[in-house]
């Protein structure tokens, strides 16, 4: 029997108490008392520095659809490509993945729904886990990870033989669950509102989904990623192959999923890493053929203004490939 990623995790972390980061016992600190109140954490966020939005989102209890990327590798037969990423990513927020062609954005993006290991002779090493469940552990079913964790790719990819309400049903069709009646119509306009796209299609459901602009394609995309109940959407370059105009309705939308989704992008372009992401994870590698690494990764305002490795500054500033 195969396990699969169970629903409740997420909620059941939601409700937990907070963590208790140092007690809260009487706090002394150079003859001073602080009183019964300070906790060590809030004194060492006093006295060292530490930037209090860490703290408290330390102190906060894990949002459902947080990740944790431990001693990640990924090969392609014996090639290297990503070497021991460690990172995490906090659920309901954007988290950014840039970095050079070539460091393995795609393929850490592909392992972390494991749709890496779908490539003849591809694997991973290493423990991804989804509020607390190592999506790798044996017995772990990799179809219900990927319908806990979907994703959108670079190219809009809708079925061209179905019609836009099939589109969105199809993560369920495939699986065997169609819903039929006013359960699907409800579900259809549902994902298509969450995905801003309602109101352009609500008239012309039945047409083929390759009617659609480009735009409007993603966003049909994003729908059906979203139709089987996620918890964390990935996006590979989701804008790369829109206008302007199309890409800032992603953005916004991006942000929006945010509120109830874990979001991860890859993406190229800076200025929008910068405006809608939460945190940033810059990846590089030394030189062609060699594997790709995390260099550094934080929140993205800090990343941004002051990255503490100077490759990432580089990069952000264009002074890279
Ligand atoms: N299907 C594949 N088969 C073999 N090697 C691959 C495949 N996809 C990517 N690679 C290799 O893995 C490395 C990382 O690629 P990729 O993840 O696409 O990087 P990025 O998305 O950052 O541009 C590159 O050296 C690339 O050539
Ligand atoms: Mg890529």
């Amino acid at each position: 029997m195969t396990a699969t990623v169970p629903n409740s995790i997420g909620a059941a972390q939601a409700g937990s108490p907070p963590k208790d980061r140092g007690g809260a016992a009487r706090v002394v600190a150079g003859g001073l008392d602080l009183g019964q109140t300070a906790s060590a954490a809030g004194l060492e966020a006093i006295v060292g520095g530490i930037d209090p939005r860490l703290l408290a989102a330390q102190a906060a209890p894990a949002a459902p659809g947080s990740m944790s990327i431990q001693n990640v590798s990924c090969y392609y037969g014996a090639h290297l490509a990503v070497a021991d990423v460690a990172l995490e990513i906090p659920g309901r927020a954007v988290t950014a993945f840039i970095g050079p062609s070539g460091c393995g954005k795609s393929t850490l993006l592909r392992a972390i729904n494991r749709m890496h290991e779908v490539i003849p002779g591809a694997r991973a090493t290493g423990s991804i886990k989804l509020d607390g469940v190592d999506l790798y552990e044996r017995g772990i079913d990799p179809v219900s990870v990927r319908s806990k964790v979907g994703m959108v790719f670079q190219k809009p990819n809708p079925f061209p033989a179905m019609s836009i309400k099939d589109n969105v049903l199809a993560g369920l069709i495939i699986r065997g669950a169609r819903p039929r009646g006013s359960a699907a119509d409800e579900l259809v306009e549902r994902c298509l509102n969450r995905a801003h796209l309602w109101e352009e299609v609500k008239d012309r459901l039945k047409k083929s989904g390759d009617s659609l602009s480009g735009g409007q394609q993603q966003r049909l995309c994003i729908a059906r990623a979203i139709a089987v109940q996620p918890d964390v959407v990935l996006m590979d370059e989701p804008c790369s192959a829109l206008d302007p105009i199309s890409t800032l309705a992603i953005e916004e939308l991006m942000r929006d999923l945010a509120r109830d989704y874990t979001v991860v992008v890859v993406t190229h372009n800076m200025a929008q890493a910068n405006r809608i992401s939460d945190i940033t994870a810059f990846f590089s590698l030394a030189s062609a053929g060699q594997p790709g690494r995390l260099v550094e990764s934080g929140l993205t305002a800090d990343i941004f203004s002051a990255p503490k490795v100077a490759a990432t500054r580089d990069y952000i500033d264009g002074r890279f490939g």
